[in-house]
């Protein structure tokens, strides 16, 4: 019998994690499942329930599930409590082990994929949800020499940089307060690409040779990247290699292996 994992949200019909996965385990020979999971929105907690006794061994968690996979959760790793968001769990009989891999995800896709060094630059995280929460710890491990979070709603960038109050290089922004400042390494936690909008930014924020990174991804450049571009940022990425990054992040955790990235990558950049 195979071992069996899922990827549960709502809407669920267009993950690609169950094609990532059935690739990292064709490659590494594991002897597991796969699957998507639609649960109700009110009924998350009762799909969780029924999987791990079906035998589940763990679960990815996406939109709009995140917060309370948080808190089901019988522990919490150290990323996942500083996230206060929860995108993978390890089942077993009397544990749900809560863990956060979107930020150390995004992390390597910079640092090992795009061959950029976060520590000692000065990054701009857009956002202050869900995303740019799971992102902050991992980001600021990596020591950049200041960290600005500029949000639409500025108190919400004030309350996640005290949530971090002991990295002492963090900035609370909003988007006008940018005026005169460049970056090396802006990445776009906002849900604005999903609306195919822009958050309000002032022009020349993108510093020689900077990164601009979107972590949403679709089949063309997102608004966030067309601007980057416009306005002379030399580095562009979306989220393709954050989403199978954090993938392996997941697989690393239930199985013990780290699958190979990079041709995954590839595969789903030929298909968009
Ligand atoms: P997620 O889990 O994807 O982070 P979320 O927690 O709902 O989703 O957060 C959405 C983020 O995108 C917020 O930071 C939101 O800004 P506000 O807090 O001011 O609402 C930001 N956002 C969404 N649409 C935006 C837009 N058009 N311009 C700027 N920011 C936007």
């Amino acid at each position: 019998m195979p071992d069996l994992y899922a990827v549960i949200g709502n809407p669920i019909s267009h993950s690609k994690s169950p094609l990532i996965h059935a690739e990292f385990s064709k490659q590494t020979d594991q002897n597991m499942r796969y699957e998507a999971i639609l649960a109700p929105p009110d009924g998350f907690s009762v799909a969780v329930e029924a999987f791990r006794k079906f035998g589940g061994r763990g679960m990815n968690v996406t939109i709009p599930f995140k917060l309370e996979a948080c808190k089901i959760s019988t522990r919490l790793t150290e990323r996942a409590a500083a996230a206060q968001a929860v995108n993978t769990l390890a089942l077993d009989n009397d544990e749900i082990l809560g863990e956060n891999t979107d930020g150390i995800g995004l992390v390597r896709d910079i640092v090992s994929n795009l061959d950029f060094i976060i520590t000692g630059k000065r990054v701009l995280l857009m956002g202050a949800g869900g995303a740019a929460s799971g992102a902050l710890l991992p980001l600021l491990e990596h020591q950049p020499k200041m960290l600005t979070i500029a949000n639409r709603t500025k108190q919400k960038a004030i309350e996640l940089q005290q949530r971090f109050a002991e990295y002492n290089f963090v900035i609370p922004a909003d988007y006008a307060d940018l005026a005169g400042h460049e970056f090396d390494i802006v990445i776009n936690a906002t849900s604005a690409s999903l609306n195919g909008k822009l958050p309000s930014l002032p022009p020349c924020i993108f510093a020689a040779e900077s990164l601009a990174y979107d972590m949403m991804y679709g089949s063309g450049p997102t608004p966030f990247l067309q601007f980057a571009r416009q306005q002379g940022a030399v580095h562009l990425s979306d989220g393709i290699g954050m989403l199978v990054e954090q993938a392996a992040e997941s697989f690393l955790l239930w199985r013990g292996l780290r699958p190979e990235t990079g041709p995954v990558i590839a595969m789903l950049r030929s298909e968009t």
